[in-house]
């Protein structure tokens, strides 16, 4: 029905670990896409870099924001939606949750660094969903690592086979360009001016040795054509379906301060990823195009202002054409209704959306009925999308209230951040809600549940940092008495608020000793609701 529509659409996420150029690069993008006049307008340095106090006041001052949640521009006959994968001090499980929202994944890497902890994190999630994952590997005008031993840091460290598809030449200073294994070509390295869209490139094909020798000079040159007879022969083959299928990642060079490489990034990146991902139902796999509207909501964005407790809720429409003042049924309410004030990013300013089609995100006004993972659909239709998963939470801290009298608004309050999916809550097995324990993927949450609790409910609350850093979820807990469990000394038994049994540790080591130890115990860091 609404075919061309929606197989022009790619939606993807950019994850990398802070500091690689994710901003970067997103900018590049827009300037190709002509959504802005010059790169360096996504988000100002002030927020991406704010301290946690400051954090605080930023989202109280601009109360609900969907700022460089996603942004949608056009380039070369397609509708892009980038997703930005909060990082730094705001990294948390919306980090994650986003990426149940894309279709694919970009993963910036810096050259000089290789697999950084936040990238692998992020690339477990992309990994279980098994989307497609391509590599830029940016900053080649510093000096990189040795290119052979990056793409091996990426298939020891992620478990993913790597296929360059283009390749540099030389690092920092001596960095002359990459070579395009499909155009069999060099494209010269030159740095752009400000503002400017690229700068000026050179296209030499390999064929015409001598001009190229002229160029990268002949020490770069002879390493080159020994390099291309290695990857030629030792890299795994390109196969369109095992990227589908993110088994294999695309890997690119370049350099996104300089603008070197992007378009050409961009190029191949889109011919290469899919177009929305048909999703998993409960009466079955529902195809984007053939089916009337529906969607997911992945995050929902509590307001910091006090004197607006409302929320935005963002949704993933999976399948159809939205339309403004539709009516639409919340399956999980059981209620027919129409979505208040629906929002779409364009670029940086925020306007209400008249329309919107399977891949593309919106965020809607949420008077507190929605949850996360949440299906909205034809209201003469009824089925569920697949859950969201629960991610394994890093940090713990046992949370009591100082004002014992106040105790029903804090266990109202601690219960409502949790169902908003800010925070975890668990207590030890059989303690009732006497001792509670906070899990929060980011350590910014613990702030933002103390200032919440304080503001929005009147509590005052303590929190005392627990030494735990990795929780397990009981795959087959119908099997196992957690009770019975042969631990280790670090290991904690607790449970989730519907009863599920976990288990936490201190060391990564003691996962692997307590399944060794117990035979047949099933342990995941994925929980389902
Ligand atoms: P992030 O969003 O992944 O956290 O990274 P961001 O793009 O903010 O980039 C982090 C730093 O790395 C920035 O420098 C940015 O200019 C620089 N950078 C990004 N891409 C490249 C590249 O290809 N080459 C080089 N040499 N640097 C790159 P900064 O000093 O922290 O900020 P700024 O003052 O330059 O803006």
């Amino acid at each position: 029905m609404y075919e061309t529509e929606i197989n022009k659409r790619r939606t993807f996420a950019i994850i990398s670990h802070p500091d690689a150029g994710k901003t970067t690069l997103t900018e590049k993008f827009l300037l190709y896409g002509g959504a802005i006049n010059l790169a360096g307008s996504v988000k100002g340095k002030a927020t991406a870099r704010h301290a946690v106090s400051d954090w605080m006041e930023i989202e109280k001052e601009r109360g609900i924001s969907v700022t460089s949640s996603v942004l949608q521009f056009e380039y070369g006959g397609f509708c892009i939606n980038i997703l930005d994968t909060p990082g730094h001090q705001d990294f948390s499980e919306d980090t994650y949750r986003t990426l149940m929202a894309a279709d694919s994944a970009v993963m910036v890497i810096d050259a000089s660094k290789g697999v950084e902890a936040q990238t692998r994190k992020l690339f477990k999630v992309c990994a279980m969903r098994g989307i497609p994952i391509f590599t830029f590997i940016n900053k080649m005008d510093r000096d990189a690592n040795d290119t052979f031993e990056l793409l091996d840091d990426i298939e020891k460290e992620l478990g993913v086979a790597t296929c360059p598809v283009n390749w540099p030449i030389g690092s920092g200073k001596r960095f002359k360009g990459v070579y395009d294994r499909n155009e069999k070509a060099v494209i010269t390295f030159s740095d752009t001016e400000k503002g400017t869209k690229e700068g000026h490139t050179d296209v030499l094909p390999l064929e015409d040795e001598g001009r190229l020798r002229e160029f990268i000079g002949d020490e770069a040159c002879d390493t080159l054509l020994e390099e291309i007879e290695l990857i030629d022969g030792a890299s795994a083959e390109f196969d369109i379906d095992e990227v589908r299928r993110g088994k294999l990642s695309p890997v690119f060079f370049g350099s996104a301060l300089t603008n070197f490489g992007v378009e050409v990034f961009l190029k191949y990146f889109l011919k290469m990823t899919t177009t929305p991902l048909a999703r998993k139902a409960d009466i079955g796999v529902i195809d984007p195009v053939t089916n009337d509207f529906s969607a997911f909501v992945f995050k929902i964005q509590a307001n910091m202002n006090k004197a607006h407790r409302d929320r935005i809720a963002f949704m993933r429409i999976c399948s159809g054409k939205f339309d403004a003042g539709m009516e639409v049924k919340h399956v999980q309410g059981g209620r027919v209704m129409r979505l208040s004030q629906p929002q779409q990013m364009m670029a940086d300013s925020r306007h209400v959306v008249e329309e919107a089609y399977a891949g593309d995100i919106i965020g809607v006004f949420d008077p507190g009925v929605f949850s996360i993972g949440d299906t909205i659909c034809m209201p003469d239709k009824t089925f569920e999308y697949e859950g969201i998963p629960t991610f394994a939470p890093e940090h713990f801290a046992r949370v009591t209230q100082m004002d014992t009298m106040k105790r029903k608004q804090f266990v109202k309050g601690i219960n409502q951040i949790a169902q908003e999916g800010a925070i975890q809550i668990f207590q030890e097995i059989g303690s009732g809600m006497e001792e509670i324990i906070v899990g929060v993927v980011g350590v910014l949450q613990f702030e933002v549940l103390k200032y919440r609790l304080e503001n929005e409910y009147n509590v005052e609350i303590k929190l005392e940092n627990l030494p735990y850093e990795h929780i397990r979820w009981i795959e087959n807990k119908d099997e196992v008495d957690v009770m019975k469990l042969t631990g280790t000394s670090d290991m904690k038994r607790i449970q989730d608020l519907k009863g599920n049994p976990l288990l936490l540790f201190v060391n990564s080591w003691s996962v692997g000793m307590v399944l060794e130890r117990n035979e047949g115990l099933k342990l995941t860091e994925f929980g389902r609701n």
